[in-house]
């Protein structure tokens, strides 16, 4: 019966939440892959890295495509020498990928809550959490929006630690100190099927040190000497030595295929982003529900990765009544997110307590997005509108 449901909610008018926009191009250089018997880690990933180390304003030597922002996460830890014994902070409101990668690690998660205006992490909680076995912080640029990377890059230069940014909503975001992802010791991206740039699975680290970055590459395919595009290549066979126990998380030249059309796209798709974002706004201000982040400070580019409501007490529907009503309308909805000690791992393992984060706990319990997308056409902009504000 499944299948059939999926058939049906493809062919009506169903707004999927975060498909991705693929057009001829990409269509065009992946069949190029398949017809040129190439399609593991090879010139297309050297190319897609090359075009994003331009994309950042960094040497390519500071950039490698892996197989996700999780995998990306895993190898920035190991970058910083996070391990046993430390502590790593991080918010309490993000994808469980980002305390996942803390804890594969052997660290110990240190939850911070957020603050309730940008949804990012609250600087002062992380100043209190710091104790003499913290090790590094890493920051989540939530729905776009980055959070206040001086206030981090000071208090990490103040006790010694290493700053990742998790930047899976941030591929285009910039603040007052630079892009996201180049100001911390490691940027991670996620290209995963509903975000702003897209390669199915896939991801990116961006790395402030280029010896780091090239020790990550090594780890990234199995701790091999030679990537394997050198090893298969017409230069002729060459042996590889394993010198390091490393991971399976290369990228793909399918993979890249798409990413560096992707890539081209990803400016002029964000102006589509900035405008419906400004028409989203307006179109809810005066509606039950509260838009978050609806101020972006000077000197910011929030990447408009999630339009996010936040349902207030006040409304007689409750958070999920809302997401069954938008699924009635066919509209596609997203939660992003539980906060973390809701999840009955974190609390049964670390003994995490919601109550102890209030604000990601009452933001996740009340926060839905809803579509946002530059390829939203003016019937399902306008379905949006009228649904979302017919509810009170
Ligand atoms: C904040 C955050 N971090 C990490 C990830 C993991 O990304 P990936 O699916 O590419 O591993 C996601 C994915 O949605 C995310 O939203």
């Amino acid at each position: 019966m499944r299948p059939l449901k999926i058939g049906k909610l493809m062919t009506t008018n169903f707004i999927v939440f975060g498909s991705p926009k693929i057009s001829r191009d990409e269509i065009d250089e992946v069949v190029d892959s398949l017809q040129s018997g190439w399609l593991g880690t090879g010139p297309k990933v050297a190319r897609f890295e090359s075009d994003f180390a331009s994309y950042k304003s960094v040497s390519p030597d500071k950039i490698l495509a892996v197989n996700s922002c999780t995998a990306a996460l895993r190898l920035s830890l190991l970058g910083a020498k996070v391990g046993k014994g430390d502590e790593v902070i991080t918010t309490a409101m993000t994808f469980c990928a980002t305390v996942n990668a803390i804890i594969h690690s052997g660290a110990t998660p240190v939850l911070v809550d957020i603050n309730p205006t940008t949804l990012n992490l609250d600087i002062e909680a992380v100043r209190k959490k710091i104790t003499n076995n913290t090790k590094a912080i890493v920051v989540v640029h939530f729905a776009g929006m980055m959070c206040d990377m001086k206030s981090i890059m000071e208090l990490a230069q103040e006790h010694n630690l290493k700053v990742i940014e998790d930047c899976a909503h941030a591929a285009e975001s910039e603040c007052d100190m630079g892009k996201a992802g180049t100001i911390g010791d490691f940027g991670c991206f996620s290209f995963y099927s509903t975000k702003n740039l897209v390669t199915g699975e896939g991801g990116m680290i961006v790395a402030k040190d280029k010896e780091t970055c090239a020790h990550l590459k090594q780890l990234a395919l199995h701790g091999m000497s030679k990537d394997a595009w050198h090893r298969y290549s017409d230069q002729g066979y060459q042996h590889y030595a394993v010198v390091d126990c490393g991971f399976k998380y290369n990228m793909m030249d399918l993979q890249a295929a798409l990413g560096i059309h992707q890539l081209k796209k990803l400016d002029a798709n964000w102006q589509v982003r900035q405008n419906l974002w400004h028409r989203y706004q307006k179109a809810f201000k005066n509606s039950a529900f509260k838009p978050i982040n609806p101020d972006i400070p000077p000197g910011y580019r929030h990447a408009y990765h999630l339009f996010c409501l936040l349902v207030p007490q006040t409304m007689q529907l409750t958070r999920d009544e809302v997401l069954n009503v938008l699924q009635e309308n066919q509209i596609g909805a997203g939660v992003h997110y539980l906060s973390i000690p809701e999840h009955p791992f974190y609390r049964e393992t670390y003994n995490m307590d919601p109550n102890e984060y209030p604000n990601a706990r009452d933001v996740g319990r009340s926060i839905l997005s809803i579509p946002f997308s530059p390829w939203l056409n003016e019937e399902e902009i306008q379905r949006i509108f009228t649904v979302i504000n017919s509810l009170h």
